[in-house]
């Protein structure tokens, strides 16, 4: 009897604990559920808080580009610097202070990233409109968007729903993907953030505007495998890029990424790859690294085979780039002035001077 009721008892608590593990797990699962939900971005979320962002967004960039004509390449290259820093969450906009070590003195963004004034500007025009409402990632995100589209590219849906973070991560902007990465690393660094092969031919085709210093190619024209150039470098473009980046010379000196059509979004980077015309090396090697482009050419001759298949591929990329890691719901804030993570004291100095600039310019 005594052991009878040793068995059920402790078919009692077993049952007991089964049940709660049960529960636990249910309520572990709902949980997950409910986070995976909380985590989607939407393409309605300021639907009813800020309907006209976009559109303020868009103004703002063709203000800009009136006196920019680089600016939307440079406001796309930001948003993916982000978005490969921690994910999505402004990481890159953040200004040094105390406790932040800022993202733009990282190798890749430092005397290179730009575009952090026109951001301003942008937040500002919001801030006005739909005050502590829209975050600084969603602004990226859609600054990105609206970069492409003003350059004759493809419009697309922007999903939104994105917090602003309070940390930086200055390792891992110092590890973005680099001009001195080969193949293998380049692809390792997007599969690292859940990006494939095709993510990588057709988001390197953002190369289709913008400029690059000539630091970040030089090698390639003079000493680039037994003291000759590469041999992947069209010989009349490699003529006309050695007068432009002389040996010895300033290396910050600027070219266009496409030289076909420098300023509009469309599929030339790859036909330019076809023609030996690429201007990286990473760039070049998609198509032409011998021993490792068998993951890589296929996708940059489908793209220079036709366009919108391109485009197709580049919003799918934009899309999956623009999920990396973000803050939602609770997580995260709504940052008052991108430079800063609410409540620093810069924070308020920065959002009274606005105020005050605002109320200046509204008495003019
Ligand atoms: C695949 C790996 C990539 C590498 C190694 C790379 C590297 C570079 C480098 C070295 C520059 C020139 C920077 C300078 O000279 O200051 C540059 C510019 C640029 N990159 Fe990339 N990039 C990559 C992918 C991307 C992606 C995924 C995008 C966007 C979706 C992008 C968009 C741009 C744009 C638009 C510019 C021109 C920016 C301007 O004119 O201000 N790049 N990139």
């Amino acid at each position: 009897m005594a052991a009878a009721a040793a068995v059920s008892s402790s078919f009692f608590t077993c049952r007991f604990n089964a049940l709660s593990v049960l529960l636990v797990v249910l309520g572990f699962v709902t949980i997950l559920h409910f986070n995976k939900c909380e985590a989607q971005l939407s393409p309605t979320f300021y639907d009813s808080t800020c309907p006209n962002v976009s559109a303020i967004v868009r103004e703002q960039l063709v203000l800009a580009q009136s006196s920019d004509p680089r600016i939307f390449a440079s406001l796309i290259r930001l948003f993916f610097h982000d978005c490969f820093t921690d994910g999505c969450e402004a990481s890159l906009l953040l200004d040094n202070t105390t406790e932040i070590k800022s993202e733009k003195f990282a190798r890749p963004n430092n005397n290179s990233a730009r575009g952090f004034e026109v951001i301003d500007a942008v937040k500002t025009a919001v801030e006005s409109s739909c005050p502590g409402v829209v975050s600084c990632a969603d602004i990226l995100a859609i600054a990105a968007e609206a970069s492409v589209y003003l350059s004759e590219g493809p419009s697309w849906t922007v999903l939104l729903g994105r917090k602003d973070g309070r940390t930086t991560n200055f390792t891992a902007a110092n590890n973005l993907p680099s001009p001195f990465d080969n193949v293998t690393v380049l692809r390792q660094k997007f599969t690292d953030v859940g990006l494939n092969d095709t993510d990588l031919v057709a988001l390197s085709g953002a190369h289709t505007f913008g400029r690059a210093q000539c630091f970040t190619f030089i090698r390639r024209l003079y000493n680039f495998s037994d003291g000759n150039p590469d041999p992947s470098l069209n010989t009349t473009y490699l003529a006309e890029l050695q007068q432009r980046c002389p040996q010895g010379g300033n290396g910050s000196v600027l070219n266009n990424l496409d030289l076909d059509t420098p300023d509009v979004f469309d599929n030339k980077y790859y036909t330019n790859l076809q023609n030996l015309n690429g201007l990286l090396t990473t760039d070049q090697d998609l198509l032409s690294a011998a021993d490792t482009n068998a993951s890589t050419a296929p996708d940059v001759n489908r793209f220079a085979a036709d366009q919108n298949v391109f485009f197709e591929s580049f919003i799918q990329g934009m899309i999956k780039m623009g999920n990396i890691a973000v803050l939602t719901g609770s997580n995260g804030e709504v940052r008052g002035n991108c430079r800063v993570v609410n409540g620093a004291s810069g924070s308020q100095l920065a959002i009274q001077l606005r105020n005050s600039e605002a109320s200046s310019a509204e008495e003019i």
